[in-house]
């Protein structure tokens, strides 16, 4: 028996030591050490023996069985940490491969001026507020004293759908829509795109862009649209800029100004861009005519305001230093890239 103890052992520690796979090490372990296995049934055999050598050959057994329980103990974390090793090794990345680059997109230029502007009137309290680009006559022309006779009006200029619908001209018509709803004090800019019966070429495109700037409240002067104008040029195109009003005429306000702005390009020394003038024209304004004010029931007598309305590729334009409205609108990515920040 004790014999048979000793060649049990040796076969199991054989088969422990030829178990390359958890699997293995398991089905080995049933097959000596588990309820049915070869040493439990010897210790169960025992009864074979004498009395006397019971205890001996019991002791036995259980070194035998710890000695082996030892052993699987030991190959068990050998085999698992084998397997680990191997599992780490497939999976393994190199991380030491350089990234693929994500192309990231920006604002397009145009985006980014009309963002600028709202940030700029927001500061000052303005609110920003969009109308319908399928227009009235109504609100494009008639409700701006904009007489039937104008040449604006005219086909040429605008794109007509029928007698009375129009693709607006300006962005002005804004004005008409909020004054309409709301009393003073107004305070509003109107970015949009606006449409005329031009072809394209280096400065003309049949859709832009402009914001629509209206103030009304007691007491507005010529000095609050200067003041504020002032301010937005610096904001726009930097500190330094100085402005110019230029009298002028809209139907829809008066007086009214053209205001130049002191050129970007050579800042007033005169150069190709400003055609040696040193100035840039940017924009349309004035104060709201008191028939326009009357027209949406205002009392001119109580309250005034002003106007401005500018061109929002010409602005990208100077900033920029784009010589081709068309670039703005062909997408081209080469051109866009251009103004990522
Ligand atoms: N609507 C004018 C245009 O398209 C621009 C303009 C001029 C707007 C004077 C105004 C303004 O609000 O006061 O040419």
């Amino acid at each position: 028996m004790h014999k048979k103890v000793e060649e049990i052992k040796e076969r199991a520690l054989a088969a422990c030591a030829k178990a390359d796979t958890l699997q293995d090490l398991t089905h080995a372990r049933v097959r000596f050490l588990g309820k049915k296995g070869e040493l439990t049934a010897l210790l169960r055999s025992m009864g074979q023996l004498p009395a006397e050598e019971r205890p001996k050959f019991g002791r036995l057994v259980n070194e035998v069985r710890d000695r082996l329980e030892e052993r699987w103990q030991q190959k068990e974390t050998e085999l698992f940490e084998a397997e680990e090793q191997r599992r780490l090794l497939e999976e393994r990345i190199d991380i030491t491969l350089p990234g693929r680059q994500v192309a990231r997109g920006s604002f397009h230029p145009l985006t980014q001026v009309i963002n600028q502007a709202k940030e700029i009137f927001m500061g000052m309290g303005y609110q920003v507020v969009e109308g319908p680009e399928i227009e009235e006559d109504y609100y494009n022309f008639e409700a701006l004293n904009i007489p039937p006779d104008h040449p604006a009006r005219d086909m040429q200029d605008t794109f007509f759908i029928t007698e009375e619908l129009l693709l607006r001209s300006q962005t002005s018509p804004v004005q008409i829509h909020v004054m309409e709803k709301q009393q003073p004090p107004i305070r509003i800019i109107a970015p949009g795109k606006v449409y005329r019966a031009d072809s394209a070429d280096v400065t003309h495109s049949p859709m832009f862009h402009q914001i629509e700037g209206l103030v009304v409240d007691e007491g507005i002067t010529f000095a609050d649209l200067k003041g504020t104008l002032q301010l937005f040029a610096e904001r726009m195109f930097g500190p330094e800029t100085k402005t110019r009003f230029r009298p002028s005429y809209f139907p829809f306000t008066e007086p009214s100004a053209e205001v130049d702005v002191s050129c970007i390009m050579c800042r007033g020394k005169g150069c190709r861009v400003c055609q040696d003038t040193g100035w840039l024209e940017v924009l349309g304004s004035g104060l709201v005519d008191p028939r326009v004010l009357k027209k949406v029931g205002y009392d001119p007598e109580k309250v005034s305001g002003f106007a401005f309305g500018m061109g929002v590729e010409r602005i990208a334009m100077l900033k920029y230093g784009i010589h081709d409205i068309r670039l703005l609108f062909e997408n081209d990515i080469r051109f866009l890239s251009q103004f990522s920040n």
